[in-house]
């Protein structure tokens, strides 16, 4: 199954290819190197390596204008202005939840592709997805048409599921932060939803994100006393969420409004992230009016 748009399916094709390579070069590269991110965390050998990868590849499609990730400061020109012209610009986290490489748990790489320049709201999206690094590697493309899983082998993507659709009874929650720093009404609306779902987090958004996806139920990243924006990063993060939850059913939220509507004021903007069932995230946006 491709995707209509050639220059998407070039990018989609392009990342699941680089997706096998990718989780092979993981090995002897779980140390870290002497850098930051421009968030201000500390950079993996694999971070480095997988950004470069991405850049070098998605930079020199035709139709790509604009290349950008969570490891590099500013935005990459690499062909037409996608403001004005066809081209895309492609947002990039190379390796979601690089911190588990140490334990040897779940990670992911994120894209979006957006027609608008970068920074830009999540509106502009005109496909996004995930690959996890699983037990197996699978690959979640949304566009405007479908939300479609497939199986990552030997660059090869077969489709597992050709209308991937957020269950309608939820199961599955997982909140990120410390619950000390979760603001009082956060806190609230967080027991409720413990005594109604059972807890699923791992320290990686797509893995967690997968689950809800599989199982119904919300992820949460939210806004923290000590940091009331939240941890994650809009244009790379969530964004591309956003936009796969809510192509599957379900809604995103800032805690206000869908993260997509969100304007950006800068690349590296962070964000409270929540996504999942409907229900959910309404009550959510209730319990922080
Ligand atoms: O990319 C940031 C990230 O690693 C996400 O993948 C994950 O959801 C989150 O941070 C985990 O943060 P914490 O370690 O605070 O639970
Ligand atoms: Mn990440």
């Amino acid at each position: 199954m491709t995707v209509s748009d050639p220059v998407v399916e070039e990018v989609v094709s392009t990342i699941g290819r680089s997706a096998t390579e990718i989780r092979q070069g993981l090995i002897g590269r779980r140390g870290t190197v002497d850098e930051e991110n421009p968030s201000g965390e500390t950079q993996a050998e694999a971070d480095v390596w997988a950004d470069d990868l991405l850049a070098d590849r998605l930079g020199e499609i035709d139709g790509v204008g604009e290349y950008a990730s969570e490891e590099r400061a500013d935005v990459i020109d690499c062909g037409d202005d996608p403001a004005a012209s066809d081209a895309y610009a492609v947002a990039v986290d190379p390796l979601d939840g690089s911190s588990n490489l140490k334990s040897n748990n779940a990670m992911g790489t994120i894209f979006g592709v957006y027609d608008d320049a970068l920074p830009a709201r999540g509106e502009a999206l005109v496909a996004a997805g995930y690959v996890l690094y699983g037990p197996i590697t699978t690959m979640m493309i949304a566009t405007e048409e479908t939300v479609a899983e497939y199986e990552l082998s030997g660059g090869e993507r077969t489709v597992v599921d050709d209308d991937v659709t957020l269950p309608d009874e939820p199961v599955v929650f997982g909140f990120g932060g410390r619950v000390p720093d979760w603001p009082d009404d956060f806190r609230e609306y967080a027991r409720e939803i413990e005594d109604e779902l059972k807890l699923r987090y791992g320290g990686a958004l797509i893995g967690d994100v997968n689950q809800v996806l599989t199982y119904g139920g919300t992820f949460g990243y939210p806004g923290l006393q000590s940091r009331p924006e939240g941890k994650l990063r809009l244009q790379f993060e969530g964004n591309p969420i956003g936009y796969v939850v809510e192509r599957a059913g379900g809604r995103s939220s800032n805690g206000d409004r869908s993260l997509l509507s969100v304007q950006p004021d800068d690349l590296h903007d962070r964000t409270p992230v929540h996504v999942g069932n409907d229900e959910l995230i309404d009550r959510l946006e209730a319990a922080l009016e």
